[in-house]
């Protein structure tokens, strides 16, 4: 299961897996042009690497809900004791425990290709999003790279990645519009906004 494979290692993730090119982070927080006191869901927050970064953007004012499956890598985000408000709630990207109509933006920064039920998950991220709102689906490296990593590893070989177009299918048929798709050598980039 997904949930286990991260919790075995939530211990090591921040020294051994996790994005450390604070300059990568710094741009796509930026790209994602959060202003300051906006709500924020990040799904798939695991030990929080995104979370300062998106903490700069909204500010004091701004809140944001750091979700995840795995309680292990949640568990090591509270232990960092990033200042700001931070509701960490470990739940699924499928049934989201957060109000509808809350967030000003949602954000799965190295998430989404382990979320089981993509249409569903990206209809439960509709509903928590205001009318307006924005998705981002996001990684600081390139779709192949991330797809050949995972077919490697028996828990996550079917936790696919799908193209930019793909996606923009996916996002059509689950009530959005405004897609903006960027695939390159150095990130994936998809953002979309509610339709109604
Ligand atoms: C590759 S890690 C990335 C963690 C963090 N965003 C980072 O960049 O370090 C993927 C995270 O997504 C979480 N996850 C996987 N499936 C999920 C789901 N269906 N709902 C919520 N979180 C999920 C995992 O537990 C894990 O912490």
């Amino acid at each position: 299961m997904t949930r286990d494979y991260f919790n075995a290692r939530a211990d090591n993730w921040d020294a051994q897996s996790a994005e450390k090119d604070a300059g990568k982070l710094a741009r796509l927080s930026r790209r994602l042009g959060l202003k300051p006191g906006m709500y924020v869901l990040d799904i798939g927050t695991g030990t929080g690497v995104f979370l300062p970064y998106l903490l700069r953007e909204i500010g004091v004012e701004g809140c944001i809900f750091a979700l995840d499956i795995a309680e292990r890598m949640l568990s090591k985000a509270r232990l960092k004791n990033l200042s700001g408000k931070l509701d960490f709630l470990c739940a699924s990207a499928e049934d989201v425990p957060v109000a509808s109509g809350t967030c000003d933006a949602v954000v799965c920064y190295s998430s989404f290709p382990h979320f089981k039920n993509k249409v569903q998950a990206l209809q439960e991220i509709k509903r928590v999003l205001k009318k307006g709102g924005r998705v981002f689906i996001c990684h600081t490296s390139s779709r192949d790279s991330i797809n050949r990593v995972h077919r490697q590893v028996p828990e996550l070989h079917e936790d696919v990645l799908p193209s930019g177009e793909d996606l923009a299918a996916l996002l059509i048929m689950a009530g959005y519009t405004e897609i903006i798709i960027e695939e390159t050598e150095e990130g994936f980039f998809v953002s979309a906004r509610r339709a109604d």
